[in-house]
């Protein structure tokens, strides 16, 4: 099957897959949103199903609660877990102390909340998203909807006195109407091109009334799985300081794509 993927393709499918091996039998597990967390969504359904593997799963998106459903992993909500053993999730960007920027996909309020009640968070991502600083990327901020323009202005004025490169912001669409994340809030784009302090960043936008959640993630993360189009991945991880490598072992399913 890998043969068939594009080098993106494969790096993300690495990293995925290695990734599942952080889940062991017992442990309640949040599942990610995006294309990458998608892929380890059905790496982690197909050890339930070979090896009878018994998770509990808090999804942090309507679509991957379908998926992991479909796939015959045992769905709950975060309320009935109260507590994850790990979180496997994307990331857009991640810098080498494992800041993330999160929400390309509009998910990462649901991301945030889960990936904080979690013991480990354990981010997949393709080696493109790492950067030294953080803000290449857009960064999302979810907003409600009652005030959105007010909201936006307060962004922007709060965004002059911050080391940042760009400030427009715009609003995320669907279409000809705002994009809805899972809760029916908007989200802002955040143009910055380079974020000098993330950390300060991330509290100021969060004092913001309106303002719902951003997409940073500071000090939430413990570990990165990077996979690379020839197969290598790079495990990182901040809290024990290592950096190992490894190549990806044959033999994974042939049907990957099928049923996602
Ligand atoms: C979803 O809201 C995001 O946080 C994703 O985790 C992130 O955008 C990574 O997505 P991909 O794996 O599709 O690149």
């Amino acid at each position: 099957m890998t043969q068939d993927m594009s080098p993106i393709e494969k790096a993300k499918f690495v990293a995925a897959q290695r990734s599942v091996q952080y889940v062991e039998d017992g442990m309640k597990v949040g599942l990610g949103t995006g294309s990458t967390a998608a892929m380890m969504v059905k790496c982690l359904a197909d050890r339930v199903r070979e090896e009878g593997l018994n998770i509990q799963a808090v999804p942090t998106s309507t679509r991957t609660a379908d998926l992991a459903r479909r796939l015959g992993i045992k769905v709950i909500t975060l309320d009935q877990a109260r507590w994850l053993d790990v979180t496997i999730d994307g990331a857009d960007e991640f810098d080498s102390n494992l800041n993330l920027i999160k929400g390309g996909g509009g998910a990462h309020l649901q991301e945030k909340i889960v990936a904080t009640a979690s013991d480990q968070m354990v981010v997949i991502a393709d080696a493109a998203k790492s950067v030294e600083t953080l803000g290449a990327f857009p960064l999302p901020v979810e907003i409600l909807a009652f005030g959105g323009e007010t909201t936006k202005a307060l962004i922007e004025e709060t965004l002059v006195g911050m080391d940042v490169l760009g400030r427009e912001v715009t609003q995320r669409m669907k279409g000809d109407t705002p994009f809805l994340s899972d809760e029916g809030n908007h989200i802002l784009d955040l143009h910055l091109n380079r974020i000098g302090d993330a950390r300060q960043l991330s509290l100021m936008l969060n004092q913001i009334p309106g303002v719902v959640e951003n997409g940073l993630f500071i000090d939430i993360c413990d570990v990165v799985v990077i996979g690379h189009g020839d197969g290598k991945i790079e495990l990182r991880d901040l809290h024990a300081g290592t950096i190992t490598e490894e190549t990806a072992a044959p033999g994974e399913s042939d049907n990957l794509f099928s049923d996602i």
